[in-house]
């Protein structure tokens, strides 16, 4: 009450009042680098019935005895991933189907250990691939991508239940699967390799014309 008078009479006489507190005026305990409890974090919270999935059909190779082979798989994307190939960029992928997480795994999405495959077959009908597989790590690799379209709602150029085939397929930039990289002396000293006008080290450029000459093997 004291204090009130005080403010209201410097007010008047138009000086200054700065309140006086114990310790200098600071964050308040209370926050700290999480603002938020787990749970309100769209990376953490757990998945529900109609969180969005991407499934996409890629072409990608493998090697089967020293030749480049077709291997078709499924595949999640990420909400990065579906905005790019909407822009036309040319990737591996022939279609892409939206379905909710309760769509496309089977039971609860967050304990799910398999993917609910009759859902997605429509896929091979719109390409007019007969054998596709399942990318590994699907499960994981779709809950966490389902969790990047929380925060870029922009990204779902798709309504759920929706397909579509208009992206810029295709397989230039060749993708191998089960592929073992192994680690060569070269590796330390890339710094010296020439590069070439597509960014590419000597060992890349010989690497991808490799992969063309076995791809037409
Ligand atoms: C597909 O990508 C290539 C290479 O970036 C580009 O030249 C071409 O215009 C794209 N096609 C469409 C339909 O956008």
């Amino acid at each position: 009450m004291l204090q009130t008078v005080i403010l209201a009479v410097l007010l008047v006489t138009g000086s200054s009042w700065v309140p006086s507190v114990g310790r200098p005026a600071a964050f308040p305990r209370s926050s700290s680098l999480f603002s938020a409890p787990p749970t309100a974090d769209p990376f953490q919270a757990p998945l529900s019935a109609d969180d969005y999935i991407a499934c996409g059909l890629a072409q990608c190779f493998r090697m089967v005895d020293g030749k480049l082979r077709d291997a078709f798989i499924y595949e999640p994307l990420t909400a990065g991933s579906l905005e790019t190939i909407e822009k036309q960029v040319e990737t591996s992928y022939k279609a892409v189907l939206a379905l909710s997480a309760s769509d496309f795994f089977v039971g609860d999405p967050n304990t799910a250990t398999e993917i609910n495959m009759a859902n997605i077959e429509c896929l091979k009908e719109v390409t007019g691939i007969a054998d596709v597989e399942m990318c590994s790590n699907a499960v994981e690799r779709a809950q966490c991508a389902s969790r990047t379209f929380r925060r870029r709602l922009e990204a779902k150029t798709l309504a759920i239940g929706e397909m579509s085939d208009d992206y810029n397929f295709s397989t230039e930039k060749k993708r191998i699967l089960d592929e073992v990289k192994v680690v060569s002396f070269d590796d330390n000293v890339k710094q010296d390799s020439s590069i070439d006008v597509y960014g590419r080290t000597d060992d890349e450029e010989a690497a991808a014309a490799e992969i063309e000459k076995l791809a037409n093997a």
